[in-house]
């Protein structure tokens, strides 16, 4: 049974793989949480099937932001009280949402082993999805680089705030000296030109470049744009409320990018989410 289980699984997921990205950044406060946000419903409102894991376990607000009702989340998982998608709360044009917990210490400071039991739990999901979009916590946590790492893709979020670059090299130093991530995708966002967002990334890049064996790459910039402050106001999506704003615009933009981003076809060697699609391929 248990054998069928597991080779149907595999089946489905022979015809499709799914792209994984880890919206991260090291500081708090740059946009993770909005551009994962806005990014999985542009991504829906072009015909994708999306998921967002709300890795930010110390203190939800995924849910928050769009004025979702949450009765069970990931927690519930790790206990092996539901399943997965048992937990799953349907967002606007049907992004799945996994929710976190609000402000429980335990779930902030799970063990690496607890983050791997989580992403883990990705292999069983029944839920069709194409695309998972991970939004993570601030800092530098062991949970920020587990979930980091297990993505295929790592987007940093920078913007022009004293410590955004400080922080994204330690975020990317870590990553890289510690995980073995050499490629990192660049996010400006708050910016007030798209020349300041170059110069951002430029500057990090800079530093990288210097002390680091790294491949950056700048994949958006994103004006700073007051509709964002509206529509969190309104517990709607910018690119819903106000579509054809700048920063709407920009994350639309960001979200066909994103979607021209291969999936890899064999596996790292490391805990992946979703691992078991690329190993059933090369069977
Ligand atoms: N492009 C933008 N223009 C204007 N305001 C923005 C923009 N992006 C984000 N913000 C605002 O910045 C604040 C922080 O955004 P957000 O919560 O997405 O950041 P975060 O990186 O997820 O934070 P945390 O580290 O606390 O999880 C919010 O008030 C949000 O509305
Ligand atoms: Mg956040």
């Amino acid at each position: 049974m248990i054998v069928d289980q597991a080779s149907s699984l595999r089946k489905m997921n022979q015809t499709k793989l799914i792209k994984v990205v880890a919206v991260t950044g090291g500081k708090g406060g740059v946009g993770k949480t909005n551009i994962t946000l806005n990014t999985a419903i542009s991504l829906a409102k072009q015909g994708r099937r999306v998921m967002v894991l709300d890795a930010d376990l110390g203190l939800a607000n995924v849910d928050v932001l769009l004025g979702l009702r949450v009765d069970k989340n990931l927690s519930h998982v790790l206990k092996g009280e539901c399943t997965l998608d048992e937990i799953l709360v349907t967002g606007p044009h049907g992004v799945k949402i996994a929710p976190a917990t609000s402000g429980t210490q335990s779930m902030a400071e799970l063990s690496p082993t607890e983050h791997a039991g989580l992403i883990r739990a990705f292999s069983e999901l029944r839920t069709d999805i194409d695309t998972l979009i991970v939004d993570t916590a601030a800092g530098i946590s062991d949970m920020v680089m587990s979930f980091s790492r297990a993505a295929q893709d790592v987007v940093v979020v920078v913007c022009d705030e004293p410590t955004s670059l400080t922080d994204a090299y330690a975020l990317i130093k870590i990553l890289n000296r510690e995980h073995g991530v050499f490629k990192f995708k660049v996010v400006a966002n708050m910016v007030r030109s798209s020349k300041e967002g170059k110069e951002l990334f430029s500057k990090l890049s800079k530093v990288t470049g210097r002390f680091l064996d790294v491949a950056l790459e700048l994949v958006g910039v994103i004006p700073f744009d007051e509709n964002v402050r509206k529509s969190v106001r309104k517990q709607a999506a910018i690119v819903d409320a106000y579509p054809s704003s700048p920063a709407a615009e920009a994350i639309t933009e960001f979200s066909k990018k994103l979607m021209s981003w291969p999936v890899p076809s064999a596996p790292g060697g490391h805990l992946e989410f979703f691992v078991e699609q690329l190993v059933s391929r090369n069977e």
